[in-house]
């Protein structure tokens, strides 16, 4: 990712860090763990304790203020996961984690899928080479962004709207961030995908533009699926594909399923960047309420995702060797339960961190 490397309060790299609930309070110690070990670089941690036991204690979940200290005293965000059985509304997860991606106006969500050891992927006959994919979900707009209502709630006469926004600037700057990106790293195929043969009105802009940033980028092989049949090529044959960008909920789809195509949720990282400001950085899973305080919650995905963070804050080589420590726990078996190891999250981490110390 080409960005400018930020630095909020002088030499030192300032992190928030926000673990959040469930498996992301587990996840998210062994990421800063394996940070402290493999990065000499000063980077300051400063821990937010904001989730759903604050929110049902206090009735907080995003605190008054907290957008703009973390726009203007940080330069990153490295986050666990939301969601609590005890909140069905979800209501705390939407406010922080919906409301930072809104509000620090954090328009790339890129989800990169990833096969980082053959035996990982339930595609038979695939290797690491065939599994390799950036995919780029709009992450401002669409389907999430809360316009609607319900109406005569309850009766059966009920009717219950949710609007899919989608606007020229929205759409314009996620699909010049992937076409860029195809060229910056000399990635071939580029693919957006949508529904525009459905959504007649929101995904027809989506083509118009595709079409005219294309023109920009003819040393880009680009072309257009629909998210169905985008959904049944990637699983057919994902080695078609170098590039994905598409817009918010399909792009929460689709990076779930990719995710399992290198390994499962447990390995999956994820940056929510505005470039050249404060960008968060998340484990695609979630808080995962059924195997949360057993400690046995996979920590690669959180450490891949640390990698994505080192990456932008302009630290290349420490993001190479999060990832290469990763391929060694996975290559000799140091993983938890959910990829046939034995390992609790914490062994996990503490070897990953003596990995990185013998290496780095
Ligand atoms: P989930 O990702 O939490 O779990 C799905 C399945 O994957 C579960 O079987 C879980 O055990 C497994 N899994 C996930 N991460 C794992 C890991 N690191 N190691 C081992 N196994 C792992 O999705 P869900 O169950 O649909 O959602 C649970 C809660 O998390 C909900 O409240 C949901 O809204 C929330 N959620 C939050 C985020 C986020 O904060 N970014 C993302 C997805 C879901
Ligand atoms: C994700 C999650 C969130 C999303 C939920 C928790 C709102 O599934 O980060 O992928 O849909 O964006
Ligand atoms: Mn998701």
């Amino acid at each position: 990712m080409s960005n400018t490397p930020l630095r909020k309060g002088g030499p030192a790299a300032r992190i928030a860090v926000l673990p959040g609930d469930g498996i992301g309070r587990e996840v998210t110690p062994e990421s800063i763990k394996v940070l402290r070990a493999a990065v000499k670089r000063p980077m300051d941690f400063v821990d937010l304790d904001w989730g759903a036991d604050k929110f049902l204690r206090e009735g907080v979940s995003l605190p008054p203020g907290a957008v703009e200290m973390l726009r203007d005293e940080f330069d990153a965000i490295l986050f666990g996961a939301l969601g609590d059985p005890r909140v069905p509304s979800n209501q705390h997860a939407a406010d922080i984690l919906l409301g930072l991606r809104f509000k620090l106006d954090l328009y790339v969500n890129a989800r990169p899928v990833e096969l980082l050891h053959d035996r990982l992927t339930p595609l038979s006959g695939r290797t690491e080479r065939d599994i390799r994919i950036m995919v780029f979900r709009e992450n401002t707009e669409g389907l999430y962004v809360g316009v609607g209502g319900i109406f005569k709630k309850g009766t059966p006469d009920e009717i219950a709207l949710q609007e899919d926004l989608n606007t020229r600037k929205g759409v314009e700057r996620i699909i010049r961030h992937a076409f860029a990106y195809a060229r910056q790293h000399r990635l071939k195929r580029l693919c957006m995908s949508d529904k525009s043969n459905a959504m007649t009105f929101a995904h027809d802009l989506w083509q118009r533009v595709f079409k005219e940033v294309r023109q920009e980028y003819t040393d880009v092989d680009s072309r257009h699926l629909y998210i169905d049949t985008l959904a049944m090529e990637i699983v057919r044959d994902p080695s078609q594909f170098d590039v994905i960008v598409t817009c918010n909920l399909f792009g929460d789809i689709i990076s779930d399923l990719g995710a399992q195509l290198g390994g499962g949720l447990g390995l999956a990282p994820s940056g929510n960047i505005h470039p050249g400001a404060t960008s968060l950085f998340e484990p695609v899973h979630g808080s995962a309420p059924n195997i949360a305080g057993k400690g046995i919650a996979n920590p690669l995905g959180s450490v891949l995702t640390s990698g994505m963070m080192l990456d932008f804050l302009g630290w290349p080589q420490e993001a190479a060797l999060l990832k290469e420590a990763v391929r060694a726990a996975l290559r000799e078996n140091k993983v938890t339960p959910d990829l046939g190891g034995n390992l609790k999250t914490t062994e996990v981490g503490d070897w990953l961190a003596q990995y990185v110390s013998k290496n780095s």
